[in-house]
């Protein structure tokens, strides 16, 4: 039997730190009040000549970097991102060309800040059906354009960045269990609710959102996805080294953490520092944590997204 494993991780995070005084100083807010709401201290912004597709390019070298693989070696590239380059083509499709790779599949998942644990899922199929050996799945990120950065609501929230993975076939697991779901009925709760026709943009070009109602939601359906993937393979609460959820907010996180029983040493947290990076945050929370070294070979992790659609969806795993 095939299985998928993660063989590299890598991310790429904009130079520009934006802290929270900063923001303090255009809007009517306050480090105190977002630290306090939200655990955020910083978020990095691209500046404008950095694309979705430019941040997924650095993740991508690390990832392959730390695999040892080179871009050539790719069999399917997928890329997560609700903030890509272009309408058309796909940002997958532009990261192919940045390095120099032709004729692999390469596609967009559009699953807001569930994207990555989505692609993850769907480059595992990929490769247990046989119709792929090493899988580039990107989570790539510019939140930071589809701000309305006049409205503290939100604008204090999310941050720009990349995360990357190299998924290899191999023998044992790997991926143990993926859970994907959506309930498109709560649609309007989070949502950049514009398009373009005839030159203009229809509706609105920035994010919106009702926070206490995606606060209660997000904590409701990333405990239930947790529980159904560990029993869809077998394990326990118990049995988690790390969770690594959406990085929404430092509470959602806890919130989370104490509804399935696990303690607060087992979660990983970059939000304090990135932000939410919608797509990008869970594997660049990822990256940072086999970086650091907290997480090692033989690991067992459960990775959670959730967001706009509404989409929510869980991957266990042995690292
Ligand atoms: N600074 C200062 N005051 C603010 C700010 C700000 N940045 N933002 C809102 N306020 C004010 C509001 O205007 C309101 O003022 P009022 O009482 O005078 O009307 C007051 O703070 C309380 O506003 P609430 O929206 O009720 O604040 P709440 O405690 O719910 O916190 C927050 C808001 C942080 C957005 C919270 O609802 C939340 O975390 N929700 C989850 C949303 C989230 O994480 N979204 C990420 C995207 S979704 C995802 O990734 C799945």
């Amino acid at each position: 039997m095939t299985f998928s494993r993660i063989a590299g991780v890598g991310s790429c995070l904009p130079p520009r730190v934006v802290t929270n005084d900063e923001l303090a100083r255009q809007l009517d807010t306050s480090d105190a009040w977002i630290r306090e709401r939200t655990g955020i201290a910083q978020r990095h912004i691209a500046d404008e000549s950095q694309s979705a597709s430019d941040l997924a390019l650095d993740a991508s070298r690390g990832a392959l970097d730390a695999a040892g693989l080179a871009a050539q070696d790719v069999d399917l590239i997928i890329v997560a991102t609700s903030t890509p380059d272009f309408i058309f083509p796909s940002t997958a499709c532009l990261l192919q060309a940045k390095l120099g790779v032709k004729n692999c599949p390469a596609f967009d998942v559009q699953a807001v800040c569930s994207g990555f644990v989505y692609g993850l899922s769907i480059a595992d199929q990929f490769i247990r059906s046989g119709q792929a050996k090493r899988a580039l799945v990107v989570g790539a990120e510019v939140f930071s354009r589809i701000m309305d950065w006049n409205d503290r609501g939100t604008c204090v929230l999310f941050g720009d960045g990349a995360g990357a993975v190299v998924l290899v076939a191999g023998d044992t697991p790997g991926i143990h269990a993926s859970v994907l779901r959506a309930d498109g009925s709560h649609a309007g709760m989070l949502s950049v609710p514009g398009n373009v026709s005839g030159g203009k943009i229809l509706g609105s070009p920035y994010l919106q959102m009702h926070g206490q109602q995606v606060f209660k939601f997000a904590v409701k359906v990333l405990d239930e996805v947790g529980r159904e993937v560990l029993a869809a393979a077998g394990a326990s609460v118990a049995d988690v080294d790390w969770l690594i959820p959406h990085q929404a907010n430092v509470r959602i996180l806890e919130a989370t953490a104490r509804r399935l029983g696990i303690p607060s040493e087992k979660v990983v947290v970059t939000v304090d520092r990135h932000g939410n990076t919608s797509a990008a945050s869970v594997p660049l929370a990822l990256d940072v944590a086999v970086r650091d070294g907290r997480i090692r070979p033989g690991h067992r992790l459960l990775l959670e997204g959730v967001g706009g659609g509404f989409t929510w969806a869980a991957v266990y795993l042995t690292m």
